[in-house]
């Protein structure tokens, strides 16, 4: 299957948008691919985080973010799970569990409950390998300032107002996917 074309079927009216879809989306497969490619032991489905990287935001032309060109009624929050629908009805219920996963580093259903967040209740943090190796990369690259890797400090203090034990995953996530990266001490207690 091919990703690219299936983007092209939802978002050939909009070429600003699916310029700023495709940069974002082939970001985060590259990143995910070199911690694939670096870290064996992860023993990560390969091709499958190549596809569903490049779908994982694939639901962002149903919100409302005028700033990339979109112009849908929901709010952007709703993306993953508006992303998953959409997979899902093309047949690719796995693919539609990573668009579906992949907010700040997972959201669980207490957060959705307490937070009153606009979404289904259920829990949303990533279930397998292959969704947490996406959900960390996408972390690091913006839609609205696309030619910019975001800077491991700032990952962390945006993923902070989703609470403590967001940061612990996201931790751990770089502790397992990228440890070679420098952490240094100074950069732990960001809050
Ligand atoms: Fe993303």
């Amino acid at each position: 299957m091919n990703p690219e074309e299936l983007i092209e079927k939802y978002y050939h009216q909009s070429p600003e948008l699916k310029e700023i879809l495709l940069t974002h989306s082939r970001q985060v497969r590259d990143r995910a691919l070199r911690i694939v490619d670096r870290h064996p032991e992860l023993q990560a489905d390969r091709q499958f985080i190549e596809e569903a990287a490049m779908l994982h935001d694939i639901g962002i032309i149903f919100c409302d973010a005028p700033k990339i060109f979109c112009n849908g009624p929901h709010k952007y929050i709703e993306h993953g799970y508006l992303g998953a629908e959409l997979l899902r009805k093309e047949g690719l219920p796995r693919h539609a569990g990573v668009a579906e996963r992949h907010t700040g580093s997972g959201i669980t259903l207490e957060q959705v409950i307490r937070e009153e967040l606009p979404l289904p209740e259920k829990d949303y943090c990533p279930q397998n390998v292959e969704e947490e190796i996406i959900c960390y990369a996408d972390k690091f690259y913006s839609k609205s300032h696309l030619n910019e890797e975001v800077d491991y400090r700032k990952v962390r203090h945006n993923i902070w107002r989703y609470g403590h034990e967001a940061i612990q995953r996201f931790d751990q996530w770089r502790q397992r996917f990228e440890p070679e990266a420098e952490t240094t001490n100074s950069e732990t207690g960001i809050g």
